[in-house]
């Protein structure tokens, strides 16, 4: 009986034997069990005895050899064990972005098949061995941003079909290594197109040895080393070059002259180094789009003439490069010229960028300079910058003596409206709510150098949504964001990689993605150059965190629930005491205190600080408005109800009457008394008063004769609204929501800037109204405040609902949209249509009033002043760009409406007299509407 039993067990493990010895080669087997025990972390499918039988996530084999590991950003831990030099068949081994701490095993020099090693941010130190170059067959190379140390090993060298060469961001340290006598060395890697040394301690000089012409590379990434000496004429021999950065090195002595033979160049970089002698002359560089040469102690000169040779420039960059003279106009004629950095030289005179500038400018920094005079008055999507010259020395309020503020982007929405989304999960491109993978992409060499053209971001994703899409991973959207130029020349830009069909992606799909962008074989679009790319953690695998989630996180979470069980009883015998108290002083207080009677529990909990308005007692106010009668109700929404009223004066006022017990609409009262009780300006709403009286929560403000502009547009009030008075409207709006932007102390964002927000006085002047959802900006948020999203459908910011960030730039995308109501007199979202897409796919720049007949208010069509509906077009289309940075400012706006006013013989700054007159002379012939209309549709705050 045990005997049987004793067989029968040797017979199953017999079969299991040799049945993995049939499906996966035995020794590829055992050496993957021997990596398992190292490493944590592993994916689940990493089960069973037959890895190429089996689908373990990231092993692939051909028969019954395994020939790929793709194992990129799946959190693994541990060390790369020597265990892997067993996998004899092994051709491609990728393990970037997981934590593999520990060197680099000698052993690795026994994969002889090996053409892809790819150990991108595993943290990985210690030497590189020199066995790497005996790897016969390996074409790419990629240890970026780990730890290495000690030198380049001069192994490398007899890596003969190496291309990629990428130990960019470690500590290496030594000099770059040629060949000597049998020493191999970099200047024998002939089939190579790529050296990314950049960001090591590499010192020395740059060995003219290694370069010659047989030399095939594209890329030659040598900044942010040690390196000294002086840049070898020999570079001047490697004519494939299209990339040099020999930047933030400490080269001296002059530029070779024959760099300038290196006719395919097209971003060089020699900045932050000690080169001497005169500035190089770079004629003949046709190919040049980004030149940087800053820092450098090269001698004075004026600036050179030859620089208009460079037709293909697109960023010039030479601050501290010792300059002087005129700045010759000619410059800016460059017809790809975008950016021009020039900041402390010693130009003088007059800064004239001419009028047959390049239409791509966008940004010339001439910080720290002499210029006495500037010449044109560029428009405002040139950025402009002379602090520290003449010109703004003596108090200069000018814009170009401000520091433009940092630009941003972000891939905006696809035309949908993205989703409050859970915790972690973010929304992407095409407003769905996902895990995506996320991570820095580094361009070593972009050829721009400011962010205001965001069409290169756009063809930057779209090129990576093609790229995973064509390698079968399933990728629904991309999305970029926050790019930013680093200290070290680097442009960094946050990439968010969205999946199709789940809310996240499995395994097999992180460890393609990981693989197709640390194998830095994607092609970036033009102007973008050599790429890397650090990955963040992903451990959504299975939907959730809860993959990831191990006892030290439980741990964490048990004390996080008892610690948040104590703060909460904490805070409630805290509570219960300070209301004792409250309860209390408020008895004492009730006598002298005139916000006694104030709820606290519907205005948020606080009183509001209020000057300069009327207390109304609650009898006064229902005197005034007959009772609240119904004949007296001028408009209601969710706050409750707006009356009309006559004070014992005569005045007509408009009381808001708060609804009872609607506690979001208490904390929006207690904002605005506090708001309008601060701000005073022709073109806002004033309060006069509010009550506090009897648990009720009133507004008085003054009372807006002619309703709002939604009702004007409608033809509901029946006063006819000409095209010049639409400017004068669209005017006076934009005075009011300026003097909330940049005057009023602190800052206030409107938030909910729409048609019926802008009453029409008895002149019609614009009047802003409700401030209910206005937003001040504290003193740290000069830039944005985020927030929970509010507002009103049609006239969100479509980036403030991605990002949640409340910026100004939303009020100037909400008034975009008033602009194109004021033309069209449609409502923004009417029978499910746009009116931001109507106009964008009705227009055609080329046909008279930009083919927009067809949507105009007929009113408009038949009396308008030539141009003056482009115009308005134009600047609506500004207002409603989708990354914020690219719309004006409120004070921009308001230029450009006068500047249309102008162009239509108005003079915007006498609209109240002259839109009195005719007025009241049509008043005077005939009452064009009945009081009727007026009492039920003007008033202070429409819904
Ligand atoms: C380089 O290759 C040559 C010949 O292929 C060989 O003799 C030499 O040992 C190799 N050197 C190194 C450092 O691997
Ligand atoms: C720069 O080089 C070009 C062509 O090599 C030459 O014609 C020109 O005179 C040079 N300019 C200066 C200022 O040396
Ligand atoms: C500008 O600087 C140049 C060279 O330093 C000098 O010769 C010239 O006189 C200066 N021009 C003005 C207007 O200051
Ligand atoms: C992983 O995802 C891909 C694409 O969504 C799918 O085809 C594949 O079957 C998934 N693999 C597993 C093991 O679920
Ligand atoms: C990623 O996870 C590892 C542990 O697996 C951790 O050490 C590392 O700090 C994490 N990195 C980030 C950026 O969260």
């Amino acid at each position: 009986m045990i005997c049987w039993r004793i067989l029968c067990s040797l017979l199953v493990v017999l079969v299991q034997v040799f049945g993995t010895a049939a499906r996966t080669n035995t020794d590829d087997f055992v050496a993957l069990e021997a990596l398992k025990d190292v490493w944590k972390n592993l994916p689940p499918s990493w089960d069973g005895d037959d890895p190429c039988g089996n689908d373990w996530d990231g092993i692939s084999c051909s028969d019954d050899r395994v020939t790929s590991i793709s194992l990129g950003s799946m959190n693994l831990n541990g060390q790369l064990s020597s265990d892997i030099q067993k996998l004899s068949a092994l051709v491609i081994l990728d393990l970037s972005y997981n934590n593999l701490n520990g060197a680099l095993p000698t052993s690795i020099g026994n994969l002889k098949k090996l053409t892809t090693l790819i150990l991108v941010g595993c943290g990985l130190s210690g030497r590189i061995p020199d066995s790497i170059g005996s790897l016969p067959e390996l074409q790419l190379l990629s240890l970026n941003s780990n730890n290495f140390v000690g030198p380049i090993p001069p192994s490398i060298g007899n890596l003969s079909k190496l291309y990629l060469l990428d130990l960019t961001d470690n500590k290496l340290s030594g000099t770059i290594p040629v060949s000597k006598g049998s020493t191999p060395g970099l200047d024998m890697l002939v089939s190579a197109g790529h050296f990314h040394l950049g960001k090591n301690q590499l010192s020395g000089e740059i060995p003219p040895q290694l370069f010659s012409s047989k030399l095939t590379l594209i890329h030659l990434l040598l900044e942010n080393n040690r390196l000294t000496g002086s840049i070898p004429s020999s570079l001047g021999l490697v004519q494939t070059l299209e990339v040099v950065r020999l930047d933030r090195n400490s080269l001296s002595g002059s530029v070779p002259e024959n760099l300038s033979n290196l006719l395919r160049v097209q971003e060089l970089f020699l900045a932050n180094n000690y080169l001497t002698g005169p500035l190089p002359n770079l004629t003949g560089m046709t190919s040049l789009t980004h030149l940087d040469m800053s820092n450098n102690s090269f001698d004075a000169t004026d600036f050179p003439p030859w620089f208009s040779s460079l037709q293909s420039l697109a960023a010039l960059i030479m601050d501290d490069t010792h300059i002087q003279g005129q700045l010759p106009v000619s410059l800016f004629d460059i017809p790809c010229l975008q950016t021009v950095s020039l900041k402390n030289n010693q130009l003088n005179g007059t800064l004239n960028i001419g009028s047959d500038h390049s239409d791509e400018l966008e940004l010339i920094d001439l910080r720290n300079n002499s210029i006495e005079a500037i010449t044109q008055r560029a428009g405002y999507s040139i950025e402009i910058t002379l602090v520290g010259n003449p010109i703004c020395n003596e108090g200069g309020t000018e814009k170009y003596c401000t520091i433009p503020q940092q630009q941003n982007y972000s891939t905006p929405p696809k035309s949908c409206t993205p989703l409050p989304c859970d915790l972690d999960k973010t929304s992407s491109p095409t407003c769905r709510c996902a895990y995506p993978y996320s991570g820095t992409l580094v361009f070593s060499a972009p050829s721009f150098a400011s962010f205001g053209n965001t069409s290169v971001f756009g063809s930057l994703q779209q090129k990576l949504l093609s790229k995973f899409r064509s390698e079968s991973q399933p990728v629904d959207s991309v999305s970029l964001s926050n790019p930013t130029r680093k200290e070290d020349g680097n442009l960094e830009l946050n990439l968010q990689v969205f999946p199709s069909g789940q809310d996240y992606f499995n395994r097999t799909g992180i460890s393609g993605l990981a693989l197709i962008l640390s194998k830095q074989t994607f092609t970036t679009p033009d102007g973008f150059g050599p790429y890397s790319f650090n990955a963040n953690n992903y451990t959504y695998f299975t939907g959730s965190r809860n993959s990831g989630i191990s006892s030290a996180h439980i741990g964490a979470l048990v004390g996080a629930l008892v610690g948040g069980l104590v703060l909460l009883l904490l805070s409630l015998v805290i509570g219960i005491y300070a209301f004792r108290q409250k309860k209390r002083a408020e008895i004492a207080g009730k006598k002298s205190d005139p916000f006694a009677s104030w709820d606290p529990s519907r205005s948020g909990g606080r009183v509001p600080h209020v000057k300069g308005a009327i207390c109304f007692s609650f009898d006064e106010l229902k005197k005034c408005t007959d009772n609240f009668s119904g004949m007296n109700e001028i408009g209601h929404g969710g706050y409750g109800k707006v009356y009309r009223g006559t004070l014992p004066s005569g005045q007509l006022v408009a009381v808001k009457r708060a609804q009872h017990g609607s506690s979001q609409g208490g904390i929006e009262f207690a904002t605005e008394i506090e708001l309008l009780s601060r701000v005073h300006h022709k073109n806002l709403v004033s309060l006069l008063g509010f009550c506090f009286d009897q648990g009720e929560q009133m507004l008085v403000y003054e009372y807006i004769i002619n309703g709002s502009l939604k009702d004007g547009l409608t033809g509901r009030t029946g006063i006819r609204l000409d095209w010049m008075r639409r400017l004068r409207i669209a005017l006076g709006a934009a005075r009011g929501i300026h003097y909330l932007h940049e005057l009023a102390d602190p800052p206030i964002i409107h938030r909910d800037i729409k048609t019926s927000n802008i009453l029409l006085d008895e002149r019609l002047n614009a009047k802003v109204a409700d401030f209910g959802l206005s937003k001040p900006m504290g003193e740290q948020e000069r830039s944005h405040v985020t927030t929970e999203v509010k507002g009103t459908a049609g006239y969100f910011d479509p980036e403030y609902y991605m990002t949640q960030q409340l910026t100004q730039k939303s009020d100037v995308y909400s008034f975009g949209v008033v602009l194109l109501e004021l033309l069209t007199a449609r409502r923004p979202i009417e029978k499910g249509k746009y009116i931001v897409n109507e106009v964008k796919q009705a227009m055609d720049k080329t046909k008279d009033m930009y083919n927009l007949e067809g949507i105009l208010d007929p009113i408009v069509a038949s009396n308008t002043v030539p141009g003056s509906v482009e115009k308005v077009t134009d600047l609506a289309l500004k207002c409603i760009q989708e990354p914020g940075f690219n719309r004006p400012t409120m004070g921009e706006v308001l230029k450009e409406i006068e500047n249309i006013m102008e162009l239509a013989g108005l003079n915007p700054n006498a609209e109240s007299t002259a839109s009195s007159q005719s007025f009241d002379a049509r008043k005077a012939s005939s009452h064009p509407y009945t009081s009727e209309s007026l009492s039920s549709h003007s008033g202070a705050s429409p819904p």
